[in-house]
């Protein structure tokens, strides 16, 4: 009841991160943090999946097991180009990812060779593992890959690494040099800075990072900034704003050589992910919808905006909580959406302060989490970018419940484990 059609989903077990994110010959690759054998995070490996319109997803072999060097931690993924081909025989990806062991070091795999016919399924990590060697910090992982623009066959990673991300660069992706650190921020004291991502979107460079819970920061949250990048340093031009204003996407990644910059989260939240209650139905987790993303110029400033693959022939716009739900508004003034039963309900909306929100706190007690139910995940409310006429677009898919407002300058994700479907809807104006 709770398992979303439109999400991906892991066939079985427990998926966290979206890693790899890799387009090549019309097929998206999806890669993401997988643990096969329960669902619940354990040994990490990577899963893969396969799609055309990154709605409908083939399910292939699991790409990189856990092996001497640790587990197979976040990472990312390219296809080597024509200028760049290491193998005369045929074009390959290459995974970076953290090798997670007494220390977390950066590893590569080679894929098999592929052709437009022929995707690449199986992967071999590099026998010289790890090329970013690391035996001091703590915290050292998620490489994320990418072209630089600047050098001939030059390929950047920026890393997670405690309290800052680390750009670096390589002309070969074994040899890596000469790092440098964007960050630490007071705002972000007491955080580990996890899942960084970098996209040219619209001319300017797009820094995501996901800032995890820890300690006297409970809350795991996605910030982004835009800048400007020179080759070696990433430039901001614009503050740390919130990638999503409720609770439930986290390690958000775009995608190397996509045809437009696209992202995906992780739907979830690490405070009760372990415990949501599709268990029962054989698998933890799911990933936001993808989002493709542009800048948009708003009262507020330059924005980051993300715009969901368009799921309207897969969705209805009569309210079925079996089925997926799409609804677009175009309102004036406040307003609310309920989702309801006779014993629970769920709302989103528009208020008086032209705040938007997404509430839960209506759902009877989930009493496998003790953190569920807290205020800061159950109702999220954030101030629009906007004045005016808001343009606002709900997604319902079983748990997974999304909001995109002004153009997508403002998106919420939350999840909702009703106790029976909430059979009803209604729109209220005031
Ligand atoms: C983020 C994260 C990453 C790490 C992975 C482990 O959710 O903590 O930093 O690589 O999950 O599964």
């Amino acid at each position: 009841m709770y398992r979303p059609e439109l999400h991906f989903t892991p066939e079985a077990g427990w998926m966290n991160d979206p890693n790899g994110l890799v387009y090549e010959n019309g097929r998206y690759h999806l890669f993401y943090q997988y643990y096969p054998d329960d669902v619940a995070w354990g040994p990490m490996h990577w899963g893969h999946a396969i799609s055309r319109d990154l709605l409908h997803w083939e399910h292939l072999p699991i790409a990189l097991y856990p092996d001497k060097n640790g587990l197979a931690f976040s990472g990312s993924a390219v296809r080597t180009n024509d200028s760049c081909e290491p193998d005369p025989e045929g074009r390959h990806l290459v995974l970076m990812y953290t090798s997670h062991g007494t220390y977390e070091q950066q590893s590569i795999a080679f894929s098999e060779a592929f052709t437009a016919e022929k995707p690449p399924v199986k992967f071999v990590p590099f026998k010289f593992n790890p090329v970013i060697q690391n035996q001091s910090l703590k915290d050292f992982r998620d490489p994320h890959l990418f072209e630089n623009e600047w050098g001939f066959c030059t390929w950047n990673a920026v890393l997670a690494a405690g309290d800052r991300a680390l750009f670096t660069g390589s002309s070969n992706m074994i040899n890596w040099g000469g790092s440098k650190p964007f960050g630490p921020f007071e705002m972000f004291n007491g955080c580990i800075w996890e899942c960084p991502s970098f996209q040219k979107v619209d001319g300017k460079y797009v820094l995501i990072v996901s800032m995890g819970a820890v300690g006297t920061r409970p809350l795991g949250d996605g910030y982004y900034w835009i800048g400007d990048w020179n080759g070696r340093q990433f430039i901001p031009e614009t503050e740390p704003e919130r990638l999503d204003f409720a609770r439930d996407d986290y390690a958000a990644v775009t995608y190397y050589g996509a045809p437009e910059p696209t992202l995906i989260g992780w739907a979830s939240q690490w405070a009760y992910a372990n415990q949501v209650p599709t268990g029962e139905e054989g698998f933890r987790s799911q990933m936001t919808l993808p989002r493709t993303l542009s800048l948009v110029e708003t009262p507020a400033g330059l924005k980051l905006a993300q715009k969901p693959v368009d799921i309207a022939p897969y969705a209805s716009t009569d309210w079925d909580p079996e089925h997926p739900y799409l609804l677009q508004l175009h309102e004036q003034g406040p307003f609310c959406v309920t989702l309801y039963n006779d014993e629970e309900s769920v709302s989103f909306g528009l208020d008086a302060d032209n705040c938007l929100f997404m509430d839960r706190r209506g759902l009877k007690p989930a009493l496998w989490s003790e953190e569920f139910d807290k205020e800061a995940y159950s109702f999220c409310r954030s101030p629009r970018f906007c004045t005016g006429v808001c343009d606002w677009t709900l997604t319902v898919d079983h748990s997974v419940v999304e909001v995109y407002a002004d153009q997508g300058t403002r998106v919420g994700t939350m999840l909702i484990y009703p106790g029976k479907p909430l059979e009803k809807i209604k729109i209220e104006r005031s």
